[in-house]
C-alpha cells in the first residue's frame, strides 16, 4: 500500500494552500507520487492522494489519464523517452527508438529484464531546435546521432 513519505505529504499540503481550487494541485501531488514511487504511479497511490487531498479519486484518475507523463505502470531505473514528433522524426529518432528496442528484446513501454531500461516514444518535448533528442528520467540529451544515443545508454551506470 503507497503512501507518500511525510515531507511528501507536506509537499501536497503546501501545494493545496498554494492554489484556489484543489484540483489545481493535482499534478504536482501526481508528480511527488511518482517521484517516491519509482517512476509510476500505482491505483492505490490514487486512493492515498484522494484521502490526503479530500477529493474523489475519479477527480484524480481524469487528470492522471490524460497527461502522458504520469506513468501508469513499472518502469525501468532509466525511463528513456525518445521523442518522435516531426522535427526529431525527421532527423531519425524513430530508428533510434527501434533500434533501442530491438536491441534490447522489448516492445514500446516493456522493462527490460534486467529492469534498467524501459523506452517509449513520446511527442514533442519542447526542444525542436535541438533535435533530435530524447529524456532520459529527468534529462534532456540533444542532437543526437545513432551512435551518441547509443552510447549514453552504455555509459549509464
Ligand atoms: S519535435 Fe522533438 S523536441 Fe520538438
Amino acid at each position: 500500500m503507497f503512501e507518500l513519505s511525510t515531507e511528501g505529504k507536506e509537499f501536497v499540503k503546501k501545494e493545496l494552500a498554494r492554489y484556489e481550487t484543489i484540483e489545481s494541485a493535482i499534478i504536482p501531488a501526481l508528480y511527488r507520487v511518482q517521484k517516491e514511487n519509482e517512476g509510476w504511479v500505482s491505483e492505490d497511490a490514487i486512493g492515498h492522494l484522494s484521502e490526503l487531498m479530500n477529493i474523489p479519486e475519479a477527480r484524480i484518475n481524469e487528470v492522471f489519464h490524460f497527461y502522458t507523463m504520469f506513468n501508469k505502470k513499472p518502469v525501468g531505473k532509466y525511463h528513456v523517452q525518445v521523442c518522435c514528433n516531426v522535427a526529431c522524426a525527421m532527423a531519425g529518432t524513430r530508428e533510434i527508438a527501434d533500434a533501442f528496442m530491438k536491441e534490447h528484446d522489448v516492445k514500446e513501454g516493456e522493462m527490460t529484464s534486467d529492469g534498467r531500461f524501459t523506452f517509449t516514444r513520446v511527442e514533442c518535448l519542447g526542444s525542436c531546435d535541438t533535435a533530435p533528442m530524447m529524456q532520459i528520467n529527468d534529462d534532456y540529451h540533444e542532437n543526437l546521432t545513432p551512435e551518441s544515443a547509443q552510447q549514453l545508454l552504455k555509459d549509464l551506470k
